[in-house]
């Protein structure tokens, strides 16, 4: 069958990380296109969704984020036209919650439309952008690293705020919160699908005393909240990393007990 979405360099934002989400995205675009044909039940639709929402809002945190690092013009435009995608589609889950039909044909396809409107047309303007201001070079520091050039990624970004702090340019608390963004953005860029290996880079951090447990407490919690539970459930596709997260949803009490069971009662149907 023809494919209606395909990816070219054309697309590409030079950055690999954001190009290879890209490129997921058209695939996952392809694949419910093909389903939506067959017909997909409404459990089958409330699943493809949820993944679409925890999916989508960790590629627009990691490309938001790309736009603010090469200084994109566009930026407050282009961060309204992601919240509505996600508001549009979290507004129709809890639609479905309540029982309604949500007359999944058209949702799908309204999705759809939407990916590939939007990759086409506005994600291209952020490669347009940087090739104009690059030479056509790749972003620095922005591709999939490894543990080692992840982890040594972060030190020069933390000694600059610390000479902005020493010459007293930026106060403590400016500081601290620039800080804590840093280490969060670790686990941004991995993705929810894999916070055991944002941990172990905090552990890392705390043994070589670049950060302390205080601050290591606070990194995590401040990233949990930037999630939706249920939906970033969904794309942990490890029975292991899902109980960790829920195990850790649950300790910094951002999720009920009662929550927690639930949660994990549906991990483990899985097995
Ligand atoms: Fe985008």
């Amino acid at each position: 069958m023809r494919k209606s979405m395909y990816w070219d360099e054309s697309l590409s934002v030079g950055c690999d990380l954001i190009d290879g989400q890209h490129k997921e995205l058209i695939n996952l675009v392809t694949e419910l296109e093909e389903s939506a044909r067959s017909g997909l039940t409404n459990e089958q639709l409330a699943r493809a969704l949820k993944f679409i929402v925890s999916y989508t809002r960790h590629h627009f945190l990691a490309e938001e984020e790309l736009m603010k690092s090469i200084g994109f013009n566009e930026l407050p435009h282009h961060r309204e036209l992601h919240n509505e995608l996600v508001h549009k589609v979290t507004e129709i889950l809890l639609q479905m919650k309540e029982g309604k039909d949500p007359e999944a044909p058209n949702l799908i396809q309204f999705f759809i439309e939407w990916v590939k409107k939007h990759v086409n047309e506005e994600d291209r303007k952020i490669g347009t952008y940087w090739r104009k201001w690059s030479n056509g070079a790749k972003v620095m520091d922005c591709r999939i690293k490894s543990v080692s050039e992840r982890r040594a990624a972060i030190i020069p970004r933390l000694d600059k705020l610390k000479e902005l702090f020493r010459i007293k340019l930026i106060e403590i608390d400016d500081f601290k919160a620039k800080k804590q963004s840093l280490f969060e953005g670790l686990f941004v860029e991995l993705g929810p699908n894999k916070i055991a290996e944002g941990l172990s880079d905090l552990d890392h951090f705390l043994k070589v005393d670049i950060i302390g447990s205080k601050e290591r407490d606070m990194i995590i919690e401040g990233y949990l909240r930037k999630l939706n539970p249920e939906a970033d459930l969904e794309v942990i596709s490890e029975v292991e990393d899902k109980l960790i997260f829920v195990r850790l949803l649950r300790e910094r009490e951002l999720i009920t007990e009662e929550k927690f069971n639930q949660l994990k009662t549906r991990i483990l149907e899985a097995i």
